[in-house]
């Protein structure tokens, strides 16, 4: 059994990785819909799948060990970026931010001997040292290149490449 302060931990975290998730399709949104690149607004919109994922992989443990899952209102995402490089930028910190999140519910497994949710925790460890480090190098990237569009252009070109979640296409 899940002890009260560890289900509230754990439903806050399931609101975190769906805020990531509208997070990133507002991104999504605006890169394709004010700048024209439809290669970052793709691996955005990917990413949007892959928080969905990462709300669901907590509320199917939450299930199994018999505590309640609950859904919690989202803010919209305050849209403080204004192109591809600043909105890697909020992604980056958003990401660390998560991480910090991840660390805390680690501590507090080991301080309850929560062996069960250490052990997914580390799963959550491991892909935000993923995450952090993609949209790392993708800023990098873009950084790079600063405003040459043509350099912009080659690295949408090369996010458009990263596969889509399944059933991803029936909806476009
Ligand atoms: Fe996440
Ligand atoms: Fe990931």
């Amino acid at each position: 059994m899940l002890s009260k302060q560890m289900t509230q931990a754990l439903n806050d975290q399931i609101a975190s990785e769906m805020y990531s998730a509208n997070l990133y399709l507002q991104m999504g949104l605006d890169m394709a819909q004010d700048h024209g690149l439809q290669g970052f607004s793709h691996w955005f919109m990917c990413q949007w799948a892959e928080e969905l994922g990462h709300a669901l992989k907590i509320m199917h443990y939450m299930m199994s060990r018999g505590a309640d899952a609950k859904i919690s209102a989202l803010e919209a995402p305050e849209k403080t970026w204004k192109d591809a490089r600043t909105a890697m930028e909020v992604a980056y910190k958003h990401e660390q931010m998560i991480t910090r999140q991840v660390g805390d519910i680690m501590k507090m497994a080991k301080t309850e001997n929560d062996y069960g949710t250490e052990c997914l925790m580390r799963w959550y460890v491991g892909e935000q040292i993923e995450e952090e480090d993609t949209v790392r190098r993708i800023h990098a990237q873009v950084m790079m290149v600063r405003d040459q569009k043509s350099g912009l252009l080659f690295i949408d070109k090369e996010l458009h490449t990263r596969p889509e979640p399944a059933h991803f296409h029936d909806y476009h």
